[in-house]
């Protein structure tokens, strides 16, 4: 396929706006210069503790899955701390091969070079959903999001935050299949290193790096009070076949850190 067939493709899929940021993505560092407006959604996933339906395709991640999630896109950074305390990742199998993923972080969660998400005690982050390119559209995204929330949900989790860009439609779309959710806007602008971000009430304007990142709390910040309840130790997972050593076995809870 040639470039310029390749480029049709990619508009139709994803929207002339969100193929030129992904675009820019590629040519240019995002320090220079960037506009990125997310949703903020937060999902209250109570309710979700009852949907138990056992689907073979679902599984949680191994680090046997290493190297299929990193051809699926996993970037290696992000895999490093994959099978850490804090996060985790589902994933949709079809013919012994992965072909949707979703990662999940309790706690906090840091973005880009600059930026640092942090979580109430029982809400957790959907950091991040992929489907291969040639099953999207088949609700295989929503199954991921389903799997990983009802299991949360048994464990004890009230809510999930998923950030998504205002450009990205099809997760938007996929999104909406799922929750009802209650939505706010971060948005930040950043020129030659310099950000200005905007949550709420949360304003500020800084050169955040990796040693001083912007730190901010997303979704129910009133949730801030439940860091002083105590929380149980969370009980295993009871949908989950896998006996591996290496299995996670269901979302740590952790303590928002200081
Ligand atoms: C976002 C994503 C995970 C959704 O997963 P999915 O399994 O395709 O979800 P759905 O089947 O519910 O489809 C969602 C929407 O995608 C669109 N879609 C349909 N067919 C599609 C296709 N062949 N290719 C791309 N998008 C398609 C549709 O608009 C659909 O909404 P609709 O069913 O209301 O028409 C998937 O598109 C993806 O992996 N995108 C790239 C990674 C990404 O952007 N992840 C989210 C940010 S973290």
């Amino acid at each position: 396929m040639n470039w310029l067939a390749k480029a049709q493709r990619k508009v139709s899929e994803v929207g002339l706006l969100y193929a030129l940021q992904q675009t820019k993505w590629t040519f240019l560092p995002e320090w220079l210069a960037e506009l990125n407006i997310w949703n903020v959604n937060t999902i209250d996933i109570r309710s979700h503790a009852a949907m138990t339906r056992h689907d073979p395709a679902l599984r949680w991640a191994t680090n046997r899955d290493i190297p299929q999630l990193l051809a699926c896109g996993v970037k290696p950074e992000v895999l490093a701390y994959a099978f850490g305390k804090s996060t985790t990742i589902a994933v949709y199998e079809r013919d012994g091969r992965i072909v949707g993923y979703g990662q999940y972080a309790v706690g906090a969660w840091d973005l880009g070079d600059w930026l640092r998400f942090r979580f109430a005690p029982r809400d957790f982050h959907t950091a991040e959903v992929w489907v291969a390119p040639d099953l999207r559209g088949q609700g295989i995204g929503p199954k991921i999001f389903t799997f990983a929330t009802s299991h949360f949900a048994r464990n004890g989790y009230h809510r999930t935050v998923a950030i998504i860009n205002v450009l990205n439609r099809n997760s938007i779309r996929a999104c909406a299949k799922v929750c009802s959710p209650s939505t706010e806007r971060f948005w930040y602008l950043r020129l030659f290193g310099v950000s200005y971000v905007r949550y709420g009430a949360v304003r500020g304007v800084g050169r955040w790096a990796r040693r001083n990142r912007f730190d901010v709390m997303l979704g129910d910040r009133n949730a801030l009070d439940l860091a002083t309840e105590e929380i149980g130790t969370p009980t295993p997972a009871t949908d989950s076949p896998e006996t591996d050593a290496h299995v996670i076995p269901f979302p740590p809870r952790q303590a928002v850190p200081r």
